[in-house]
């Protein structure tokens, strides 16, 4: 999900850029503005966190982008890809490491294991994703 930021700063081209670049397949995508009663459940795990009411102000402040990415490994590499949490631990070439400084406004969310991913999609996506084939190519995947 590209967060609030990062669409205000126009980085949505950029990130769903790096994800083709890379060899993974869009299988759904979508601009939300979500409530706070289903952000609030996207981090339920976050809840007793200092700064879960801030989390959730940020992420209702404006729209998000919702994606779901295939391919192989792409939860791992996907999360490789945003970088860590905090911009000051994300490497130089990551999405996080390159493009913010705070943690609060770390421009983009990824589902941290499959399990969370399939929680994720089903939250986010209730309608469901786009079936195809997104795997088949012979230059990408052996
Ligand atoms: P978390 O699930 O720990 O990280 P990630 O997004 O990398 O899976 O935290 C969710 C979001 O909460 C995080 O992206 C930004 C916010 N957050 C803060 O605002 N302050 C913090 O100290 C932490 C750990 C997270």
């Amino acid at each position: 999900m590209i967060k609030p930021d990062g669409v205000q700063r126009n980085l949505v081209g950029e990130i769903i850029a790096r994800f083709e670049k890379k060899g993974y397949k869009l299988a759904a995508l979508k601009m939300a503005r979500p409530e706070r009663s289903h952000l609030e459940e996207h981090y339920a795990d976050l809840s007793g966190k200092g700064f879960f009411a801030g989390l959730i102000d940020y992420m209702a402040s404006g729209p998000v982008v919702c994606m779901v990415w295939t391919g192989v490994n792409v939860v791992l590499e996907g999360r490789k890809m945003l970088g860590a949490t905090k911009p000051s631990e994300s490497a130089m070439g990551t999405i996080r490491g390159d493009f913010c400084v705070e943690v609060g406004r770390n421009v983009c969310h990824g589902s941290d294991s499959t399990d969370s991913a399939e929680h994720e999609i089903k939250l986010w996506f209730p309608e469901g994703v786009c079936e195809w084939d997104a795997c088949t190519n012979a230059w990408i995947y052996e």
